[in-house]
């Protein structure tokens, strides 16, 4: 069976809660669907196709006073479940407006970042809540925002970039980081865990400069998650860090990766500008490397996955063939993940 590209029946993240303001429309592209996102009166988020299904002009260019959404053509009015409430031209006063329906997408706000379900069939939405995905961090915690950017590569490429040791030493080269001039020998050990792997709780490399900072018993956590989350997660002492990349795909050609971060330790707020700073450039590191490999997927080269440095892609891959498997046969997902201790040197 050859996989599908994108992954149905899961959560993808879609926007950092603090850019969606109440009154407010946004219209998206989400895995090739049009998708309009706004806040109800009580703050909660929700979800709706972005086409009136009258015309199928974007709701979001519409009108949004909070309570009802009024597209901009003729004026068809729909509460925020979907429910047409008015239909302004029509002289029938019997027709009854609430049997025309947008489709709602479930869509939830965790800690202060908004999720979007994408179902494989709009009629069976029964057990999404059960695979929000989990965060790690307590639920009246907020994360803050550090970087979206638009990658020029489908969600594949992204994953693999963004769960690839090896190029850490040729994109991320800095001198408060590592140099290429550096390298070590990397023994890392595996597991699969829920939709995905973890690098088990080992001490950050003393190549790695940037853990250096955070002193006193470092360790880290590095976890894997189908459709595309990775979330890494640091004890300093008594205090953690969660810093969590996230890729949703847009369409074929083009993949979101959004970058949140927690701390509980305090001082960080001083230091949050300059912190910001640093993951962004990172992300504007991979950005350019993704820049140049889309130009080189042009010619539609033939790629390979070599070794134990791109295990975790081949891992990636098999990973969503079970999820297709399961979710098209109706049956359990079998994370196909084994234990492992992968060898590489960056
Ligand atoms: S297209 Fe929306 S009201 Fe006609
Ligand atoms: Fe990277």
């Amino acid at each position: 069976m050859t996989e599908s590209l994108f992954l149905k029946n899961l959560w993808y993240f879609a926007i950092h809660g603090s850019s969606l303001k109440q009154g407010k429309l946004i219209g998206k592209e989400i895995l090739g669907e049009r998708i309009l996102f706004g806040r109800d009166k009580d703050d909660r988020p929700f979800a709706l196709k972005d086409n009136c299904p009258h015309r199928g002009v974007p709701l979001s260019q519409g009108w949004y006073d909070g309570n009802i959404i009024q597209c901009c053509y003729h004026g068809w009015k729909f509460d925020h479940s979907g429910t047409c409430v008015g239909i302004p031209a029509l002289a029938d006063e019997k027709f009854d407006t609430k049997k025309i329906k947008v489709f709602q997408y479930p869509c939830k706000e965790i800690n202060g970042t908004i999720w979007i379900y994408i179902p494989q069939n709009k009629t069976q939405l029964q057990g999404a809540e059960a695979r929000l995905p989990n965060l790690l961090i307590p639920a009246d915690k907020k994360f803050l925002f550090v970087e979206k950017v638009i990658m020029p590569a489908d969600i594949d490429h992204a994953v693999i970039g963004l769960i690839d040791p090896a190029h850490v030493t040729f994109v991320h080269q800095s001198w408060y980081w590592r140099s290429a001039k550096n390298l070590k020998l990397k023994e890392k050990k595996f597991e699969p865990v829920d939709l995905g792997f973890k690098m088990t709780r080992h001490k950050p490399s003393s190549n790695s400069k940037g853990y250096s900072i955070l002193k006193g018993g470092t360790s880290t956590e590095i976890n894997f998650q189908l459709p595309g989350i990775r979330l890494e997660h640091i004890l300093v002492g008594k205090n953690e860090v969660v810093s969590i990349t996230c890729l949703t795909p847009i369409n074929e050609k083009e993949t979101e990766l959004n970058h949140i971060f927690f701390t509980s330790i305090n001082f960080v707020k001083y230091v949050w500008w300059p912190l910001r700073q640093l993951g962004k450039q990172f992300i504007h590191q991979d950005l350019g490397v993704f820049r140049k490999l889309g130009e080189g997927l042009k010619s539609k080269p033939t790629l390979m996955l070599l070794g134990e440095p791109d295990a975790q892609a081949r891992w990636y891959h098999e990973l969503k063939r079970q999820w297709d498997l399961s979710q098209q046969n109706n049956t359990p997902f079998v994370n196909p993940v084994k234990a492992k201790t992968l060898h590489w040197v960056t």
